[in-house]
């Protein structure tokens, strides 16, 4: 049955345990990975970077940098999903695919990439709150990407950022935002948690 939109984020829940004897092959990672890129982001900014660690010998190493995390190694493939510091310089090529196919004007493509230039250039705090905006979008779609194919999922902040920039060298413009694993999952899906009343979380102005 397919599933409608409700449905796909009711029935998501972050997944403890996988399958580890089974593996996704790359066109599945493909098809989440061009969904999860249709995230929206500041200017059309993308900034954003997934690194598909599944190989076993990645898998242990990032395993251990989650503080020994079982589903770390357990996923068919762990994402590190990355967020992009500066994205601002490359707006302009960025853009470009959107001006040859003319859903934007080059002279929207020329002001952005100044605007956008004049307000990251020399504001680290605005380029990691924006990569971090951008990469958790993405992250979200990823996960429900992930959930519609069959598969279970799971975020995790809970890793060495330091350890894991330098063991999968992401270098100074790439910043580990979170972790998705997706995988088969294993044994009986849970039920979801249990969310705060809407009145506790809305107010009105
Ligand atoms: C940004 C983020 C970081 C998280 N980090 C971890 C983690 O390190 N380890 C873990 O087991 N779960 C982690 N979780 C999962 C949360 O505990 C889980 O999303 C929450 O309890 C709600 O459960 P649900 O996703 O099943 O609805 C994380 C979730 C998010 C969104």
């Amino acid at each position: 049955m397919p599933h409608t939109f409700q449905n796909l984020i009711e029935t998501r829940v972050t997944t403890g345990h996988f399958d580890a004897t089974r593996s996704i092959d790359d066109s599945a990672i493909r098809t989440m990975l061009r969904l999860a890129t249709q995230a929206p982001s500041a200017f059309n900014l993308q900034n954003w970077h997934f690194i598909a660690v599944c190989t076993a010998e990645a898998k242990e190493q990032l395993c251990t940098l989650s503080f020994g995390q079982p589903q770390v190694k357990e996923a068919a493939v762990t994402f590190i999903v990355c967020g992009q510091l500066d994205g601002y310089r490359h707006l302009h090529e960025t853009l470009q695919p959107s001006v040859e196919a003319a859903l934007i004007p080059a002279t929207l493509q020329e002001r952005w990439s100044a605007m956008v230039n004049d307000l990251h250039r020399d504001n680290p705090q605005l380029q990691r709150d924006e990569a971090f905006r951008s990469a958790s979008l993405a992250a979200m779609i990823l996960m429900l990407a992930a959930q519609d194919q069959g598969f279970a999922s799971g975020a995790l902040s809970g890793f060495d950022a330091t350890g894991v920039t330098e063991t999968f060298g992401l270098g100074d413009h790439l910043v580990p935002v979170m972790l998705v694993t997706v995988g088969h999952p294993s044994g009986q899906p849970r039920p979801g948690k249990a969310r705060k009343p809407i009145d506790a979380v809305l107010e009105y102005r």
